[in-house]
């Protein structure tokens, strides 16, 4: 059977910052307890105006450009699409000169990019397509109330893309079999009430009772316990189907959500500090393209180095979650 194998990899992070400084300057908040309670010093933000699709063509563009050019089919993993209709992928593909080929849009919060691995891998797998650009992007600074402390200290915008290619499953960059799950009934964990058709039923979204509502909202204590649970579960999982043990794997990519988070997963799994891969202290949680600009980051500075045993992980809204194994191919990243 074909595997989907990385051929290029690419990430783009907006210029504009903000800084824990600049949040302690408008909010009742601290350095000390953003930096001790989640990790994070610096995100980088979408300016007004900006959508979630400049920061994808961006990502897109550099890993075609890694892989050498060219796709058959798009596939968007985002939560903060630019319009709830039409989808945001068509947009894109049409401003990276790709044409009229197939693209859309994928929705599974933070662990979006992990299904959008385990259907490009399907796609290939059956033939649907032969090179796939799949591309994890969020704004998701557009969608956090700017005055809740509890949550807009958590976000960043990025994007990350990688180019998947039909191949062996024992060539570099091949990715393992893609762990997925999900649990609807803890759905009000993580949302955005308003905005979606149930809100739009109940009378125009201009006239909301609680314009709250159209603003993520998340339990946060609830959300870091089961999201802990789920991507050790999932981890083990996928290194068992991938034939490893967890003496195998070299470097740990977990949905940067939360630092405590991340070390919580790592202890439980064993994984230590120098086989994790972490860039939340600068770029925050950026949700579906928190792993695919991990993989990207990492590889620019050499912590992840091609032959590397990859476990990827991620959790988020739905609730869904997944993990994956790759190991990791000898690419230039844009
Ligand atoms: N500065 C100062 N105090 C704050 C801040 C802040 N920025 N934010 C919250 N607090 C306060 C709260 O008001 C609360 O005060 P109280 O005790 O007087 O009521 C106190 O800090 C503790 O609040 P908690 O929410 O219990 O704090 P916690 O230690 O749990 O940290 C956090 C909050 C960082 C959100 C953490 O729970 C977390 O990271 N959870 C998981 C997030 C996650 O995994 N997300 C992934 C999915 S996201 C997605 O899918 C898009």
């Amino acid at each position: 059977m074909r595997s989907a194998v990385i051929a290029g990899a690419g990430v783009h992070l907006p210029p504009k910052l903000v800084t824990n400084e600049d949040l302690c300057a408008r909010l009742d908040t601290s350095d000390e307890w953003i930096r001790s309670r989640t990790g994070m010093s610096v995100r980088h933000v979408v300016e007004p105006g900006g959508a979630t699709s400049d920061l994808a063509v961006e990502a897109g563009r550099r890993a075609l450009e890694s892989a050498g050019g060219g796709a058959d089919l798009v596939v968007l993993a985002t939560t903060t699409p630019d319009h709830q209709v039409p989808p945001t992928a068509p947009d894109i593909t049409h401003r990276l000169g790709l044409g009229t080929i197939p693209s859309f849009d994928l929705s599974a919060a933070c662990a979006g990019f992990l299904y959008g691995l385990s259907t490009v891998a399907a796609l290939i797998a059956t033939g649907t397509a032969d090179r796939v650009l799949l591309i994890g992007a969020d704004a998701f600074t557009t969608m956090v109330d700017p005055d809740d402390r509890g949550t807009v200290v958590l976000f960043g915008d990025a994007a990350g893309a990688l180019l998947l290619r039909a191949g062996e499953a024992d060539e570099p960059g091949a990715l393992g079999k893609v762990v997925l799950g999900s649990d609807g009934s803890l759905a009000g964990l993580i949302q955005v009430p308003a905005g979606g058709s149930r809100s739009r039923s109940a009378g125009p979204v201009t006239k909301l009772a609680d314009p709250a509502e159209a603003y993520f909202k998340m339990n946060g204590r609830e959300t870091f316990r089961h999201a802990v649970q789920r991507m050790s579960q999932a981890s083990r999982a996928a290194v068992a189907a991938a034939g490893w043990s967890l003496d195998d794997v070299d470097r740990l990519c977990a949905h940067q959500a939360n630092a405590r988070i991340l070390s919580a997963v790592a202890d439980e799994l064993g994984l230590f500090e120098d086989r994790q891969l972490s860039n939340i202290a600068e770029v925050g949680n950026t949700a579906a393209a928190s792993l695919p600009t991990l993989l990207a980051m990492s590889a620019a500075d050499g912590t992840l180095k091609p032959g590397h045993r990859v476990l990827l992980t991620a959790f988020g809204g739905g609730l869904s979650w997944g993990a994956a194994t790759l190991t990791w191919p000898d690419v230039e990243v844009g």
